[in-house]
């Protein structure tokens, strides 16, 4: 049967989807986009070539590959032009690959100065990457945002700007006390944009139901990651849309009877960037390792993650919210030299012990990890393309992770290159 496959990430960020999703799309037809924004980086290496992707679809490097950005996606014309222009320089012909939506709303400059405004002048900054998300997903639910269907006449989005700068403007210099945005420099770069971006735009709901009448299988590329869910994750510390698989049908417009399969990707420890609780945050030798052996600073914001042992309390709700088909357990390299690896099974807090997130998400922030140690295999993963090949303390952590979860594994990855994986099941 013909799978369309959603990919989620299951923690809060990076844990390597955009290397999956390019992975899987050898199988796939349309790669689709349906949340975030250039918020989002997601890295492709592919022997030893980086491509790091913001708001393009990972599938962009196949031939023969449809790439949609659906409505649930928040764009900046100024960086989507700027990632086609890097794609094109490299040869990849985005023009023939690339859909828009027409329903998508717009980013705009304002946007970034309140994003901006805002993290300079609260006590609890959210540490977002500063590209105007929140703003602009808070104008689409207040039913005054520009959406790319507003391309299409000129005048008209140039009245909508004007109503809407207003609004940006006022609460910039009123309420923040920060410099106005210029109008007619904006102006200026969305009808030059819009030339460039017009024959782009589609009507994507037709076009997914057409495709999956014809059998496609389709690809549901998730950016952040289950815990910046704005309602599922750790409030406010979480990015403004919804980031489980369930915004794959609202954030693309097919229908939810054609979702079939859910790949929820998690590393083999936990990271976070930007601010918010993280019961398994390492402060010691042990997180220094991590971040450096994973390498783990922020392709979009290059800020250093915060790194932190795997938290199966967290990864079993991830299971749950997404309704995960398998899992796939990424950077298990980064472990490779770790004498002992620990996984956190349930939390202390207070005089309570918690096998879930405790009721009042805020209360995540006061509790403490408990335990169960693993040892280490000591041994480089990265040649290995066989779980049977894999060393026996390697294959015991992986089984252990489906117990706990209760969730089969389908892929380890196992380094970041294309071809550094280890497929045991077939997704797509
Ligand atoms: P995404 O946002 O989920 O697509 O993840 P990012 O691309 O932001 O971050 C994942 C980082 O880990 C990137 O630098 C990838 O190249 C890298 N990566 C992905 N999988 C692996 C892996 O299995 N091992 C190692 N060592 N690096 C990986
Ligand atoms: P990918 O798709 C990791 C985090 C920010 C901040 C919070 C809110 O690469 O996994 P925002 O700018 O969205 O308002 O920031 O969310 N964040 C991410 N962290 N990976 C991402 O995307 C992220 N996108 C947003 O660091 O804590
Ligand atoms: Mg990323």
């Amino acid at each position: 049967m013909t799978k369309t496959v959603i990919i989620v990430g299951c923690q809060w960020g990076d844990e390597g989807k955009g290397k999956i999703v390019d992975r899987l799309t050898e199988y796939a037809k349309a790669v689709v986009r349906f949340q975030g924004g250039h918020n989002a980086g997601h890295t492709l290496l592919i022997q030893g070539k980086k491509t790091v992707l913001r708001l393009i679809p990972s599938g962009i490097l196949h031939a023969g590959v449809e790439c949609l950005i659906a409505n649930g996606v928040v764009i900046s014309p100024e960086a989507l032009i700027q990632e086609i222009d890097e794609l094109i320089q490299q040869g990849i012909p985005v023009y023939q690959r690339l859909k828009l939506s027409a329903t998508s709303p717009i980013i705009l400059a304002s946007h970034i100065a309140l994003d901006v405004a805002r993290e300079k002048t609260t006590e609890n900054a959210i540490g977002t990457t500063r590209r105007g998300i929140g703003p602009a997903y808070e104008d689409k639910v207040a039913r005054r945002g520009l959406r790319l269907c507003d391309f299409f006449d000129s005048k008209q989005l140039l009245k909508k700007l004007q109503a809407l700068l207003d609004y940006h403007n006022f609460l910039l210099r009123h309420y923040y006390h920060m410099d106005e945005c210029d109008y007619s420099q904006i102006a200026d770069s969305l009808l030059q944009i819009r030339e460039k971006l017009l024959p782009l735009i589609t009507d994507i709901p037709t076009l997914l139901a057409k495709y999956h009448q014809d059998n496609w299988p389709i690809l549901f590329e998730g950016a952040q990651g289950t815990f910046l869910d704005c309602d599922q994750g750790t409030y406010p510390f979480v990015t403004s849309s919804n980031t489980i698989a369930g915004a794959a049908s609202t954030g693309s417009g097919l229908g939810i009877r054609h979702f079939n399969y859910v790949l929820g990707v998690s590393k083999a420890y936990s990271t976070r960037v930007g601010n918010g609780p993280f019961p398994t945050e390492l402060f010691d030798q042990e997180g220094e390792i991590l971040r450096v052996r994973g390498q783990e600073y922020g392709s979009v914001t290059k800020r250093p993650r915060r790194c932190g042992w795997l938290d199966s309390v967290l990864l079993c709700r991830a299971v749950q919210l997404n309704s995960i088909s398998s899992l796939c357990i990424t950077k298990l390299d980064v472990l490779d030299e770790m004498e002992v690896i620990k996984i956190c099974t349930a939390y202390r807090l207070g005089k309570q012990v918690l096998q879930e997130p405790p009721l009042h998400p805020e209360n995540l922030a006061n509790c403490v990890p408990l335990y169960e140690e693993h040892p280490g295999w000591k041994s480089s993963t990265t040649p290995i393309r066989k779980f049977s090949a894999l060393p026996i303390n390697a294959q015991r952590y992986l089984r252990r992770i489906e117990t706990l979860t209760n969730t089969p594994i389908s892929i380890i990855s196992i380094g970041a290159d294309r071809e550094e994986t280890i497929m045991l099941d077939k997704i797509i």
